[in-house]
């Protein structure tokens, strides 16, 4: 879909890498070369046209990607990475935690809603408890984390999809259980959000944290949070800097340019019909998930019922690391390792060669999805 969006693509690879950063839509690209040629970049806060002008970008972008995620435009925090947002916020919340108090995660989780739980978690000696995903079909159930919630469960951080083997947990059933038990719940939604539309008023959750350049954007983060949370917190900050909600959470000097291109990517995936790209990306994945299937040797990981098309896999004999040099050299472009998936890649038994994922996005189609099929059926049959 929209392939002819993407200049990126123009060079000929299967760009199945997508989950690890997609090609950014032309649309975003114009913005951040048009903001830079006008004469509107200055800094925020000044009194002159210029800088009225770049207030009103940061106002606008936060307003258009409070739209994307059904959130309110106060509750919006740029930053350079959601592992750096996560890093600042799990920080402030382990300034609230007793010693004695627990976290949830999950061994579904990307190490960056994780490690920031288990670090905040340590200094405040508090707990991280662990909710499995079922073993087969590597799905997370409501009730997984319902097991390891208790009186003294503070946080619950969990993704809304993962990042390795697509799979979608019941993040409304977990926010549910979550709020029973007294908690606040924090969602990693880096590798959900270009497949899934996503409602953060809806879902119920505290805080909510996403990447643009998973979303045909430029690299900057977003952590979309309950304004009330986003005030009652305390980041670490600079004395002259803002106080105010949201510009406290952001350190420094905003990327002004990339957030044109955020803006402008939030609009495309406003634009886009997301049922048809729903369709479409289910038919790749139906795909990738047959051919891949049908050859020997090849060990396809996950089998969650809602699934993103990301789809993780090994060949008997060959490293990851090899299957993925030998797709390169016919311009398929997949990753091996652990993609940081690293809790569930070690309860796999994967690590540390970890496997072979690749996953699509809207504008990658049924030949990339040949291109892969047949270029791991050569590996696995030696040829
Ligand atoms: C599910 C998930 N969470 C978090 C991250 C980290 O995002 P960032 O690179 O913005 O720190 C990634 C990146 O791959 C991811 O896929």
């Amino acid at each position: 879909m929209h392939r002819d969006r993407f200049p990126g693509l123009d060079d000929g690879w299967a760009r199945l890498d997508g989950p690890a950063g997609s090609q950014m839509v032309d649309s975003a690209i114009e913005a951040i070369a048009g903001w830079m040629r006008s004469g509107d970049a200055a800094n925020h806060g000044g009194a002159f046209r210029a800088a009225r002008r770049t207030d009103a970008l940061v106002a606008s972008t936060r307003e258009t990607v409070a739209r994307l995620l059904v959130a309110e435009p106060r509750g919006i925090v740029f930053g350079a990475s959601m592992t750096a947002l996560t890093m600042r916020f799990a920080a402030a919340v382990g300034r609230t935690l007793a010693p004695g108090d627990e976290i949830v995660c999950t061994r579904l989780d990307h190490d960056a809603n994780v490690a920031p739980w288990l670090i905040a978690a340590g200094r405040a000696q508090a707990r991280v408890r662990f909710a499995d995903p079922a073993p087969d079909t590597l799905e997370l159930p409501a009730a997984a984390v319902e097991a390891v919630l208790g009186p003294r469960t503070r946080w619950v951080a969990v993704t809304a999809a993962s990042n390795a083997v697509g799979s979608i947990p019941d993040l409304p059933g977990i926010v549910a259980a979550a709020r029973r038990a007294g908690a606040r719940v924090f969602v990693d939604a880096v590798h959900a959000t270009p497949h899934r539309p996503l409602d953060f008023a809806a879902l119920g959750c505290d805080a909510l944290a996403c990447s643009a350049y998973k979303w045909y954007g430029p690299h900057v983060a977003v952590l979309a949070a309950r304004p009330d949370v986003l005030a009652e917190l305390t980041p670490d900050k600079l004395r002259p800097s803002a106080d105010t909600v949201p510009e406290r959470w952001e350190l420094g000097t905003l990327p002004f340019e990339a957030l044109a291109g955020v803006r402008a990517a939030a609009e495309f995936l406003l634009t886009l019909d997301r049922a048809a790209l729903r369709a479409h990306e289910d038919g790749l994945l139906r795909a990738m998930l047959e051919g891949l299937g049908a050859i020997d040797g090849v060990t396809l990981y996950g089998a969650a019922r809602e699934r993103t098309p990301t789809v993780m896999f090994t060949v008997a004999g060959h490293t990851p690391q090899a299957v993925a040099a030998a797709l390169a050299r016919e311009d398929v472009a997949v990753w091996d390792g652990n993609y940081y998936a690293l809790e569930l890649l070690t309860h796999l038994g994967l690590e540390p060669a970890g496997a072979v994922r690749a996953g699509a996005l809207a504008y990658n189609d049924a030949d990339d999805v040949r291109r892969l099929v047949d270029g791991v059926a050569r590996i696995a049959a030696g040829s």
